[in-house]
């Protein structure tokens, strides 16, 4: 039998002990004085006092973790301060809007760094995912890597909530377009009313939308985002090439370079909140489409991909790529390669190799889909989606026999997935009126 085979039926075997794992308690403090100072101090409990040199240079962590949290704390900072002005009634939402632009001092600039602060953690934490997934830094840190997923999932839907918020045309059909994907997914008619509030966007689902984006999902994020910290520790730090390492103080050696990326993230985006106007359209019009009706960017390669098919584009793309992420830290058993990128030379080889082959792909598959419309006959079976998913399953296969290893067999499928991910947000962001595609530099004809 091939050695991925093999390796995969043992991981598949494993599973009962690596699920008992994920809950284990951690390293003992071995009754050093730090880990003494440490249990006194709440704040040691999140925060490292010691370190493995290399986890401090840049190409460890590329800080995004540090830059996905730093974001958080400039959206909470900013928030309260909207909050003062914001009413979360469709009478009122749109002028608080206007007041923040025209008629406070400053208002526009905290709104623009609020904006602007949320799409850049909706993307660190996706890249921070990726660092974190091409480095293997999943190995042994299962139950972190579960929470981080969760922090994600959070992360999306705080920057989908407060898409809403300003009542404007393109927050309402945005949000619009986006929850009426919900219909493709078991259970998701209940998830929409209960979103909403009734059957369609109005008061109700202001007021629930400006209650999860205030209250409720600040609240789970502050709190899984402690556990995600302190959890980092108790996994005996950031994983590394070199666990024998000789470790340094926190302080100066992590914690100076933690206050400068803090720093400069604080100063490039308030310079930038004050140079650039975040957009304001026309108020809510329920009865007045948006044509396009287009969801946020990072919820527009769904919508590409449920153009194609709601079955396979709204639910076995997304489920199938989540999915894989859970799985991958259960499935992948191996020690080797941790903390370097791609594993070593045959994994970089193994993404290089998918990534681009996935791309010519995913780009080929759109061309064709949008000159000819796709396939009437079996709409559901062959379309770009469907496409990708088989490209996937193949690249699992193909890299895991080529390699001998479950893990590079994963990285191949999960990068097809991404090339997937890339090329369909690329299609759905060039979509004009009645979802026809048009070069950026192409004009739309007038709706
Ligand atoms: C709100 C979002 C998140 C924040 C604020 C956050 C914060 C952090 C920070 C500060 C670190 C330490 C240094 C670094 O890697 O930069 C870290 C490490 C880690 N994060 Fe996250 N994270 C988030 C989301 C995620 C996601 C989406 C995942 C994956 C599903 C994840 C998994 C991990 C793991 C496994 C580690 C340990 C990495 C290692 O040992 O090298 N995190 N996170």
């Amino acid at each position: 039998m091939s050695p991925f085979f093999r390796e995969l039926a043992s991981a598949l075997r494993a599973v009962p002990e690596t699920m008992r794992r994920v809950f284990h308690p951690g390293a003992a403090p071995a009754g050093d004085p730090a880990a003494t100072r440490m249990r006194r101090n709440f704040l040691f409990h999140l925060h490292p006092i010691r370190v493995r040199p290399s986890t401090l240079t840049v190409s460890s962590t590329f800080a995004l973790g540090l830059c996905t949290a730093t974001l958080g704390f400039l959206l909470l900072v900013s928030g309260l301060l909207l909050m003062m002005v914001y009413a979360p009634d469709p009478a009122r939402a749109y002028a608080s809007m206007q007041d923040l632009a025209f008629a406070l001092p400053g208002g526009g600039v905290v709104r623009s760094l609020h904006r602007l602060a949320a799409h850049g953690m909706v993307l660190c934490a996706g890249l921070h995912l990726l660092r974190v997934l091409f480095y293997s830094a999943y190995r042994r840190r299962e139950l972190n890597w579960f929470f981080g997923l969760g922090l994600l999932l959070l992360t999306a839907a705080l920057s989908f909530t407060g898409y809403l918020l300003p009542w404007d045309q393109r927050a309402f059909w945005a949000v619009n377009v986006s929850t009426s994907m919900l219909e493709h997914v078991p259970g998701g008619d209940g998830l929409r009313s209960m979103l909403l509030g009734g059957p369609e966007i109005g008061a109700e689902s202001l007021l629930r939308f400006y209650a999860l984006h205030v209250a409720i999902l600040p609240a789970l994020l502050v709190g899984l985002l402690a556990l995600h910290l302190w959890r980092i520790r108790k996994d005996g730090g950031l994983a590394g090439r070199d666990n024998e390492e000789a470790s340094v103080p926190a302080w100066p050696h992590l914690v100076l370079r933690e206050a400068l990326v803090f720093l400069a993230i604080v100063l490039a985006l308030t310079i930038l909140s004050a140079l650039w106007d975040s957009p304001l359209g026309p108020p809510a019009d329920p009865h007045r489409p948006d044509n396009p009706e287009k969801a946020p960017w990072y919820f527009v390669w769904i919508q590409e991909a449920v153009s194609h098919s709601a079955l396979a584009g709204g639910v076995l793309l997304p489920g199938i790529l989540l999915g894989l992420l859970a799985l991958l830290p259960i499935l992948d058993r191996r020690d080797d390669g941790v903390g370097r990128p791609f594993s070593g030379p045959a994994g970089r080889r193994v993404f290089l190799a998918t990534i681009a082959i996935a791309l010519a792909a995913g780009a080929a598959l759109e061309a064709w889909y949008i000159t000819t419309g796709g396939w009437p006959a079996h709409p559901d079976l062959v379309n770009p989606s469907t496409g990708m998913l088989a490209l996937a399953l193949a690249a699992w296969i193909v890299a895991g026999v080529w390699t001998g290893s479950v893990r590079l067999g994963m990285f191949g499928a999960i990068a097809v997935l991404l090339a997937a991910v890339l090329v369909f947000t690329i299609s759905g962001v060039c979509r004009g009126p009645d979802w026809r595609f048009f070069w950026p530099w192409e004009e739309w004809p007038g709706v």
